[in-house]
């Protein structure tokens, strides 16, 4: 059987008229360099696209996942639409290029990474999921509907090559630690978990009987490996489909639900996920709503055959416009959370520069002081 790895490297390093969407020759100039290293055989095949200011590599190839020298390619190729970026004056020129050298590994450095090494099935329909202004725990929920729901995916229940269920390994983005849960036995646990999407991510998904892949998604948070706030860490996921796996149909499905997530305008507002096809991958409106574009391919011997742009459907048109009806919702709450997000998930703030420069005018209360008692001290001494 034939190894093949599919690797999806992308980088926001610049835009035009915004963070909205990226220049052509910037996918030109990444073009050209994966040309060259496909003509020297390094990668089978490529396809370079976008989804709003995020420059996309797919990538197929014999090396294996954390291979040197294909996230050196693929750091070449975001150096040079880079270059380009600032020709043109783009804006943002470069933002996702956190280091002046590429040393091994393109983790760490800033571009978002989903890599997995397969042994093709004789035929191997994979979708590749791009989005834009949001967060790698965005696709949480969708990966637990296509895994693990029976109302999502028919197959679950009545296909005998996947009605044992499959495992998610979940990362801790915060402590860098990961654990592998298996459904259906542990769905509460792994819902406990992974409905806190901005901590926990679904990494990887296994079939449970073989532990073959079936989906893998990005997880670099910028905003943690930096040690501030540069960029978001827009996320892309590989999943495979059929044969064993859920259906074409039933890992888009989860999409016709634009459920909310973290990362709209200014990586500090939550908004509902519009699933686009690749015309309408821009994110025009308040710099979105986050979109996500899905792109179907065959993969033959590592030659990647397509693809499909799969939203770009009337079947979706719905989830479209619900995500519309959304958006208005909540912009009307304007700087109010559950719009805006929390105080320590902002990408922007001037919470602490505001306290600060009141911290004089607040006056204690007599609510201030009693809510410095402990709760259980108040029920046992009452403070009266
Ligand atoms: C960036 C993004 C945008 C920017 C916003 C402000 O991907 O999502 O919403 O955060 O446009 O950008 P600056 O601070 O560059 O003016
Ligand atoms: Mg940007
Ligand atoms: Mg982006």
């Amino acid at each position: 059987m034939v190894k093949t790895t599919i690797s999806v490297i992308k980088a926001d390093i610049g835009s035009l008229a915004g963070h909205h969407i990226t220049h052509p020759d910037t996918l030109a100039a990444a073009s050209k360099v994966l040309v060259d290293a496909k003509k020297e055989g390094l990668i089978k095949d490529f396809y370079v696209t976008h989804v709003g200011d995020d420059l996309q590599l797919i990538m197929t190839h014999d090396k294996g996942e954390d291979s040197p020298e294909i996230h050196g390619l693929a750091w070449k190729a975001f150096s040079e639409a880079a270059e380009v970026a600032k020709e043109l004056g783009l804006y943002a020129a470069g933002q996702d290029l956190l280091s002046d050298a590429f040393s091994g590994n393109i983790k760490g450095l800033g571009p978002g990474v989903a890599e997995m090494e397969i042994e093709e099935r004789p035929a191997e329909p994979v979708i590749i999921f791009m989005a834009d202004k949001t967060e790698p725990g965005a696709f949480n929920m969708p990966l637990f509907k296509i895994f693990a729901d029976p109302f999502n995916t028919a197959g679950l229940v009545i296909d005998p090559r996947m009605h044992n269920g499959f495992i998610f390994q979940v990362l801790d983005v915060f402590e860098g630690k990961e654990v592998e849960l298996r459904a259906p036995e542990e769905i509460y646990d792994i819902l406990a978990l992974i409905g806190t999407p901005g901590r926990y991510v679904v990494k990887r998904v296994f079939r449970k009987n073989d532990h073959v892949i079936g989906a893998v998604v990005s997880s670099e948070r910028l905003n943690l490996i930096a040690g501030k706030y540069v960029g978001k860490d827009d996320p892309v996921a590989i999943v495979r489909a059929q044969s064993g796996f859920p259906a074409t149909g039933e890992v888009l499905e989860p999409f016709a639900f634009p459920h909310l997530v973290a990362g709209w305008m200014r990586g500090s507002h939550h908004g509902p996920l519009m699933p686009v096809g690749l015309r309408h991958a821009k994110c025009t409106r308040f710099d979105g709503p986050p979109r996500i574009i899905a792109l179907g391919f065959q993969v033959k011997n590592g030659r990647l055959v397509g693809p499909a742009d799969l939203f770009d459907d009337p079947a979706f048109d719905e989830a479209r416009r619900t995500a519309n009806v959304i958006a208005d919702y909540l912009r009307r709450h304007g700087p109010f959370m559950p719009h805006r997000l929390g105080p320590e998930e902002m990408e922007y703030t001037t919470l602490p520069d505001v306290l600060e420069k009141l911290k004089d005018r607040f006056v204690k209360t007599d609510i201030g002081y009693k809510a410095k008692i402990r709760h259980s001290e108040m029920l046992e001494e009452p403070n009266e």
